[in-house]
C-alpha cells in the first residue's frame, strides 16, 4: 500500500492514485481480482461539508448493490462461462454429465470433487437410500398447514422442522467448531448431515405433495433409483409391484442433475450467509429454500407456466412482448444474471422435453411457447439485452406434462439443489483459515444524529413510504363488523 504509481508494467497489481489526497496504492491482483479491504487502506480527511456517516477518515468502501461484481469466496466447486454459454460441474461439462451420469453420481462428484468408483457410488447410493426415512412425527407437522399452502413454504419449514431431531448435529449445543474442526470425527458428523439432507429432500417434498392431494404417507421405498424413490413415494396409492415409468424417471434424474448446482446463484448464497454464522446445516438449506422460492429464482419455472396460460394462444405473442418492451410484464424464464448468450441446460432441457412429450402427449401450452420463444429470439429489445431463455423456460412444460400442479415446479427445483448448496457449505466449513461471518456493509444515507422530539412538539408525517399503510381485517366478515361487543358495534370500538 502506498507503493509508487510506476510498479512495473506486466505485474500483477493494480495502481489507484487516491486524487483526493494525492496519494498512490499498489494493489494486488490475484486470480484476476482484487481485495476490497485493501480498498479500505485508501483514507482521506472528511471535508467540512462530508456527513460524517460516510467516515471518509475510516477508509474507502466499495459499493456493489446486487452483488454484480463481487467474488465472495473462492471455489472450486462449479465454473460458468456466461458469454460462451459453458456450464461445468468440477470440470466436467454438463452436457457430458447429462448424458452418462446421474443425480446422485453427480452429487458425490460436486460434494467431494471427483467421480466415485463403481464401490463408492454403490456405498453412497446405498447410505443415501438408506437415511431417506424420517419420524414418525412428521405426519402431524405436515398435517398442521392450511389445505392450501404452497409446497415450498411446507417444504421450507420442513427442512428446518428435520434439524431440530439431530442436537448432535448443532453447533448451538455441541460447540461451534463442530464442523470446522476437519478431523475424522467432525468430517464424519458432516457427512450424515450431508447425507440424512440429500436422503430426506425427497421424502419432505414428496410429503408435501400428498398432503395436499390428501394422500397418506407412504415409507421411501426400496430398490429404486433416487428420482424412480421419489415418483414412487408422491405417486403410490397402494398398488401391487408399482414402479414408475422409466422415460418419467430418467427425464426427472437428467432435470435433477441439471439443477444440482449453479456457483453462487441467490439461493446458495443465502446457504452460505446464513451457514456463516455456523449455524446447523439444516437451518442454513431452510434458508437457501427460502430464497429459490422467489419469483426471480427458483419460482419462475412456475411463473413461466402462469405467463403461458395468460398468453393463451400463439396469436397473442406479440401483444404480450409489447406489454413487456413497456415494463408492464416480464418475459419469465428469459435473461439471466450470468448467461449473456445462452444457457446450455435450456438444450438438455429441451430435449428431456421431447423425450416426456412422446409418452405424456404434447402440452397444450407448447405451441404458445414456441411462438413467444421464436418471437423473443428475433426481437432487437431481446437481442440487444442479451436475454435468451434460461432452464426454467421449459422445465416447467415438462414437470406440466408430467403432471405436477404449477406451485410444485420449484420444489422440483429445490429438492436436487439440496447437493449444490450443501457442496458449497461443506466446502466454506473446511475452507483454510476457518469461516469468516458474512457481515456486508452499508452506506449509510438515513439521517444524521437527531433528538428525541417529545410527543406534543411532533409534526406527522404523512408521505405514503413512511407512514404504515391502512390494513383491511381479511379475516373478519360482514356478520362481525355488524354484530355489537359490549353494547357497541364494531364500527364505534
Ligand atoms: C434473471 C434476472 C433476474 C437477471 O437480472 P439482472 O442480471 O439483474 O438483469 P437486469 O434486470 O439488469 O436486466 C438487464 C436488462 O434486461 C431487461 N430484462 C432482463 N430480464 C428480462 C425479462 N425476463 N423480460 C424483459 N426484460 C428483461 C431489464 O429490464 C434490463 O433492461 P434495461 O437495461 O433497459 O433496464 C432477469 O433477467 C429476470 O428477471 N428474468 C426473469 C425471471 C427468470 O426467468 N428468472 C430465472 C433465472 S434462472
Amino acid at each position: 500500500m502506498g507503493k509508487p504509481l510506476d510498479a512495473p508494467l506486466g505485474t500483477n497489481t493494480l495502481s489507484v492514485r487516491d486524487n483526493r489526497t494525492g496519494k498512490t496504492y499498489s494493489i494486488p491482483i490475484v486470480d484476476n481480482s482484487i481485495s476490497a479491504t485493501d480498498f479500505k487502506a485508501l483514507s482521506a480527511p472528511r471535508a467540512p461539508s462530508e456527513r460524517e456517516e460516510n467516515e471518509t477518515e475510516k477508509g474507502l468502501r466499495v459499493a456493489d448493490k446486487g452483488f454484480l461484481n463481487t467474488a465472495v469466496l473462492r471455489s472450486e466447486i462449479t465454473f460458468i462461462d456466461g458469454d460462451a454459454g459453458v456450464l461445468r460441474y468440477r470440470g466436467y461439462p454438463i452436457e457430458q454429465l447429462a448424458l452418462h451420469s446421474n443425480h446422485l453420481e453427480t452429487a458425490y462428484l460436486l460434494i467431494y470433487g471427483s467421480l466415485p468408483t463403481k464401490s463408492q457410488f454403490q456405498l453412497w447410493h446405498d447410505e443415501i437410500m438408506h437415511h431417506s426415512v424420517i419420524h414418525a412425527d412428521a405426519e402431524q407437522f405436515f398435517r398442521s398447514f392450511r389445505y392450501d399452502a404452497h409446497p415450498m413454504a411446507i417444504l421450507t419449514s420442513a427442512l428446518s422442522y428435520l434439524g431440530s431431531y439431530y442436537s448432535e448435529a448443532n453447533p448451538s449445543l455441541q460447540g461451534q467448531n463442530l464442523f470446522t474442526k476437519g478431523d475424522k470425527t467432525s468430517l464424519a458428523t458432516m457427512d450424515k448431515q450431508i447425507i440424512r439432507l440429500i436422503g430426506k429432500a425427497t421424502t419432505l417434498a414428496a410429503m408435501a405433495y400428498r398432503v395436499r392431494q390428501g394422500r397418506e404417507f407412504v415409507t421411501p421405498p426400496t430398490g429404486l433409483s433416487y428420482a424412480g424413490s421419489f415418483l414412487y413415494q408422491m405417486d403410490h396409492l397402494g398398488q401391487e409391484n408399482y414402479v414408475p415409468n422409466p422415460v418419467l424417471e430418467k427425464a426427472l434424474d437428467v432435470l435433477f442433475l441439471l439443477h444440482a448446482d449453479h456457483e453462487m446463484n441467490a439461493s446458495s448464497t443465502s446457504v452460505l450467509q446464513v451457514g456463516s454464522s455456523l449455524v446447523d446445516p439444516y437451518s442454513a438449506v431452510a434458508a437457501g429454500c427460502a430464497s429459490l422460492y422467489g419469483p426471480l429464482h427458483g419460482g419462475a419455472n412456475e411463473a413461466v407456466i402462469r405467463m403461458l396460460i395468460s398468453i393463451g394462444k400463439p396469436e397473442n405473442v406479440p401483444a404480450f412482448l409489447e406489454a413487456v418492451k413497456k415494463r408492464e410484464k416480464v418475459l419469465s424464464g428469459f435473461g439471466h444474471r450470468v448467461y449473456k448468450t445462452s444457457d446450455p441446460r435450456s438444450f438438455i432441457v429441451r430435449k428431456t422435453a421431447d423425450e416426456v412429450f412422446k409418452i405424456t402427449g404434447k402440452d397444450e401450452l407448447l405451441e404458445t411457447a414456441m411462438a413467444l420463444h421464436d418471437a423473443a429470439m428475433k426481437d432487437n429489445y431481446f437481442i440487444s439485452r442479451k436475454l435468451a431463455p434460461n432452464v426454467d423456460f421449459w422445465s416447467g412444460l415438462i414437470y406440466r406434462a408430467m403432471g405436477f400442479p404449477n406451485d410444485f415446479f420449484p420444489v422440483l427445483f429445490a429438492v436436487p439443489r439440496v447437493v449444490g448448496w450443501l457442496a458449497h457449505w461443506r466446502q466454506m466449513m473446511l475452507q483454510t483459515g476457518g469461516v469468516k461471518i458474512w457481515r456486508p456493509r452499508q452506506i449509510y444515507v438515513g439521517a444524521g444524529k437527531r433528538d428525541y422530539v417529545p410527543l406534543e412538539d411532533r409534526v406527522a408525517v404523512e408521505e405514503p413510504k413512511k407512514t404504515p399503510s391502512v390494513v383491511e381485517h381479511s379475516g373478519i366478515s360482514k356478520r362481525t363488523t355488524l354484530a355489537s361487543f359490549k353494547g357497541q358495534t364494531r364500527a364505534k370500538l
